[in-house]
């Protein structure tokens, strides 16, 4: 089983929609027996709150199906529990490894570090263009599932 924990600030805008993007990718392609696929907060803000309505629309507009998200923060012990933690953007790779210590592992990656064009992916919760977010989050879950192809990871 190959654990997946998609984390942004809030777990309300980004880290949710790539949760349910990746998730819908790999039942697309009769994989979704292989992974374990959840996503979290850095920060305490959103705690407990459902996703976004942006994003929720967004993946309606897909027909990605979602399920009743409740947002937590990722714990220290989270680090041992996933294989690999993956985050949107830079400050969320540093907020990362304050809460669980260092990547003795290397499991905590960028989303578009699996894509041809590595950067950040912007906060929609601040810039209100989701599809952006979207656009981005589906070249770094397809970059992803390559990568985990290529490395013979995914059968
Ligand atoms: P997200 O967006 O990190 O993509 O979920 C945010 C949502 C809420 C806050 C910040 C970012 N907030 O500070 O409440």
């Amino acid at each position: 089983m190959i654990k997946v924990l998609f984390v942004c600030l809030g777990n309300i805008c980004r880290s949710p929609m790539a949760e349910y993007v990746f998730k819908d990718m790999v039942k697309k392609k009769g994989l979704e027996k292989q992974f374990y696929i959840a996503s979290s907060a850095t920060s305490y803000e959103e705690v407990g709150n459902d996703m976004h309505y942006g994003t929720k629309d967004k993946l309606d507009e897909k027909g990605i199906p979602y399920t009743k998200h409740k947002a937590r923060r990722i714990e220290k012990q989270d680090y041992e529990k996933y294989d690999y933690i993956i985050g949107m953007e830079e400050s969320n790779i540093r907020n990362i490894l304050r809460i669980v210590g260092n990547d003795k592992d290397n499991k905590i990656y960028k989303l578009l570090d699996f894509s041809k064009n590595p950067r950040d992916i912007a906060d929609p919760w601040y810039t209100g263009n989701f599809t952006v977010t979207y656009n981005d989050i589906v070249e770094g879950c397809i970059g992803f599932l390559d990568y985990l192809k290529r490395k013979n990871i995914v059968k």
